[in-house]
């Protein structure tokens, strides 16, 4: 454990597998029983047959040996009559019970794996659901390899205990029961020195099980490790290729994989060593039986055919454990997994959806002049990434305080007015623009769209009236044109390409191989800078919202592009209220107003003219640009 637990990702891993550890002490807590319950209501009928049918094959399995030991007495009699039949009747009896548990054992299996697949789908979905539902917020704290496991390997542990440990589990429960009271009803004192053997079984299976918790955790948390930096290379990779990170992260990577390799051989050791202690026990349990039941037969107290029942019932008794063992692991990672999936899908998003949402006030036929937006007395801080709230926990309680980015700030932006928003990097600029997209709710004071609370707003409006662009212009690996659609899901190739040409990318487009078809590859990497920018203001204007929040929107572009870019800005704008964060003074100018933020406070507000010929923190800035570019 040494170079791992020295780590710095250590943090995530333990926090990735404090959840089992916990859950595994009460084998299922009730979030994760309360979504059992919930995923198997549907199947309520199948899980009856299914219980019906292992009961079933239990009692066929049961009569087996029961049918053996009765054949076994009988042939002493027979061989005075040399009549076959009550032989031959006892055989066909039990000919029946083995194919009658054959048959049930076939159904139930079946019913299981395809009851298990149809859970799995529905959790799946569930939880699909829920990432996408949830806010952003959370998605800071949640890394993508977490909500990846989540999705992948937690489930996966789920569809395999209902493929393969979940029959076997309670088969083996059922069949302890089953064979126990068939003992105890043969021949109570043979059947209590069977159950003797029971006291060294219960100590080598309860220090298996600590045991193996304590593996199972340190494998979990190497492989935890293993992931989290695999997927931080891989995403990162232009970086650790830039600065020739490779030698360093592949010794890295070794250290870790090699501490997964140690931790899984333990693992191997302890069911190497288990089985074999299950089996010793169970063949002491067969020379036990032969030696007292062999007594007994001798002195009449027990037919022979009875021991021969014991015997074979011995193998029924003691096997199902080692199967159980068996799929000890599969059971932890299944019930570890669904705690952590139970933990996902209970919590609540921290800018919910209004339960009855507010209308807005109606906007006349063409857009009008856009929709005033307005933040009074606005104070936000984020949540630090601090130790997680404890489950259950609203997600708004502070995990770990936070330091105010926004003291108190009252800002209103006219309908139809471009506010351009400066100020040093770190005032809060992006983060007031987050607030007015809702991707976060002040912690005072109200964000308000001509008068209505973003609260009470539902989510589809909020969607459509305001549009964030954000610096990273998100494009998803598919064609230009569903790129662009993405803005409207119902739009035609035509509205497409009118909202492509109006902002000046229909240029650049139809230059590409495949034009409008040409798939942008992942990220959007295929394209330009500049033409992801002009492919997400197309996409914006296509959706025509009423308010466009632009944040850092041409910071990455060369002159000329930047040109392009302002003019497709003027055509985006026009008419709609705006607010446009900008590092470029440039972009400012076809703003109607400037605002200067320090440390999230107003310092400076007026049209950027007047900033101008006036000697505060714009004009500054304005005086450095301006050098900057001589
Ligand atoms: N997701 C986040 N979680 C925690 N703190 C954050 C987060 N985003 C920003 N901050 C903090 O909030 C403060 C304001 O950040 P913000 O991104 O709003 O600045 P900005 O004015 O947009 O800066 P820049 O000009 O560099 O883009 C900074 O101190 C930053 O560290
Ligand atoms: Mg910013």
């Amino acid at each position: 454990m040494t170079e791992v637990s020295a780590h710095p990702w250590r943090g995530i891993a333990a926090e990735e597998v404090d959840e089992p550890a916990r859950a595994l002490s009460i084998l299922l807590r009730r979030r994760s029983r309360a979504l059992l319950a919930d995923l198997l209501r549907p199947h309520r009928g199948t899980v009856a047959l299914i219980g019906l049918l292992i009961l079933t094959a239990n009692l066929a399995a049961l009569a087996g040996p029961w049918l053996v030991g009765i054949g076994v007495d009988r042939v002493p009699a027979l061989v005075a009559t040399r009549d076959p039949v009550p032989l031959l009747v006892v055989t066909a009896g039990f000919c029946a019970a083995a194919g009658l548990q054959a048959a049930a054992s076939a159904w139930y299996i079946t019913a299981i794996g395809r009851m298990g697949g149809q859970v799995v789908l529905e959790l799946r979905a569930r939880l699909f659901a829920t990432f996408q539902r949830l806010s952003v917020a959370f998605h800071e704290r949640y890394t993508s390899g977490r909500v990846i496991s989540r999705q992948v390997s937690d489930v996966d542990a789920i569809s395999e205990l209902f493929d393969e440990g979940l029959d076997s589990l309670v088969s083996a429960a059922f069949s302890l029961v089953f064979t126990g009271t068939g003992m105890l009803l043969l021949d109570w004192p043979l059947a209590l020195t069977v159950m003797a053997g029971f006291l060294p079984l219960a100590w080598i299976t309860a220090w298996f099980r600590r045991e193996s918790t304590v593996a199972y955790r340190r494998t979990r948390e190497a492989i935890a490790l293993v992931i989290v930096h695999f997927v931080e290379t891989v995403n990162g990779i232009r970086a650790v290729q830039a600065f020739r990170r490779e030698p360093r992260n592949e010794q890295i990577f070794a250290g870790l994989n090699e501490g997964y390799a140690r931790a899984s051989k333990r693992s191997m050791h302890l069911v190497a060593l288990y089985f074999p202690g299950v089996t010793i026990v169970g063949n002491l349990a067969v020379a036990a039986v032969l030696l007292y039941g062999g007594l007994r037969v001798i002195d009449h107290a027990m037919p022979v055919g009875v021991l021969v029942t014991f015997l074979l019932y011995l193998r029924r008794f003691f096997e199902p454990l080692q199967d159980v063992s068996q799929f000890y692991s599969t059971f932890q990672s299944a019930t570890a997994g669904l705690e952590k999936i139970s933990g996902v899908l209970e919590e609540e998003p921290s800018v919910p959806e209004p339960a009855a949402p507010a209308a807005l006030p109606g906007r006349p036929a063409g857009g009008g002049p856009g929709r005033e937006l307005r933040m009074a007395g606005v104070r936000f801080g984020y949540r630090s990434a601090g130790p997680r709230a404890p489950a259950g926990a609203p997600g708004r309680a502070p995990a770990g305080g936070s330091a105010v980015v926004l003291p108190g700030l009252d800002l209103t932006i006219p309908a139809g007015q471009t506010v351009a928003l400066v100020g040093p990097t770190g005032a809060g600029k992006t983060t007031i623009a987050r607030l007015l997209a809702r991707f976060y709710d002040p912690d005072e004071g109200q964000v308000l769209l001509d008068g209505v609370d973003l609260r009470s707003i539902s989510d589809a409006d909020l969607r459509r009236e305001i549009v964030l662009i954000t610096q990273e212009n998100f494009l998803f690996s598919a064609t230009i044109a569903e790129n662009i659609a993405l803005g409207r899901p119902s739009a035609t190739r035509a509205e497409i390409a009118a909202a492509a040409e109006a902002v000046g990318a229909a240029g650049f487009i139809a230059a590409l191989p495949g034009g409008y078809d040409a798939r942008v590859g992942k990220r959007g990497g295929r394209l330009s800078a500049g033409q992801r920018q002009l492919v997400s203001f197309a996409r914006a204007f296509l959706a025509a919202p009423s308010v466009i929040l632009l944040d850092e929107a041409t910071s990455l572009l060369d002159l000329p592009s930047e040109r392009t870019v302002q003019r497709a800005m003027r055509t985006l704008l026009a008419g709609r209220t705006a607010l446009i964060i900008a590092h470029r003074l440039s972009t400012v100018r076809i703003a109607d107003r400037v605002i200067v933020l320090r440390d999230g406070r107003v310092a400076e507000d007026g049209p950027p003219g007047a900033l101008l010929r006036g000697d505060g923190e714009y004009a500054g800035l304005h005086a450095r640009w301006e050098e900057s570019l001589t």
